[in-house]
């Protein structure tokens, strides 16, 4: 006698966006295919940003949460690159207000300054 068995596998579907902040630390690293970005003429830095969680809190134009990417790459300029990158990663708050930013733990910093990278190409 044949005895079959079923697993069913249930996948785990990785949260985009979490509106409960306090479980919004994000560990992993995003998923970002770069040879389809950069076919679609999409900067590598937007294509992480959107596949992470930022754009609950942050949009290009409008203040939500946190400053519009705007804002943050008039404030800033291309020296500050570092001292961001470290802020995505570790998170923070006191330069806009008493809202902190989650931290990124997972993130590397080579990415996260892709990230402001792009935000800086937003500097009017
Ligand atoms: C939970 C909401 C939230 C999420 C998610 C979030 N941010 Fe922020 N972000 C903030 C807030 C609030 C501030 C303002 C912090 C301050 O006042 O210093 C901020 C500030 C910043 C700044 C400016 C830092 C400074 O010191 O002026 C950058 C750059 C930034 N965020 C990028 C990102 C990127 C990139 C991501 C995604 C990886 C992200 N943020 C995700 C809320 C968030």
């Amino acid at each position: 006698m044949i005895c079959g068995m079923v697993a069913t596998l249930v996948a785990c579907n990785k949260k985009e966006t979490n509106p409960d902040m306090d479980s919004n630390v994000m560990l992993e690293e995003p998923v970002v295919k770069t040879v389809d970005s950069a076919a679609a003429g999409k900067h590598e830095g937007l294509a992480l940003i959107e596949g992470a969680d930022c754009l609950t809190c942050h949009k290009m134009d409008v203040r939500v949460v946190g400053p519009s990417y705007q804002e943050v790459a008039d404030k800033y300029t291309a020296g500050d690159l570092d001292m961001l990158a470290s802020k995505i990663i570790e998170g923070g708050k006191g330069n806009w207000g008493e809202i902190p930013m989650t931290p990124h733990a997972g993130m590397s910093k080579e990415n996260a300054k892709k990230m402001v990278e792009y935000i800086m190409t937003l500097k009017k």
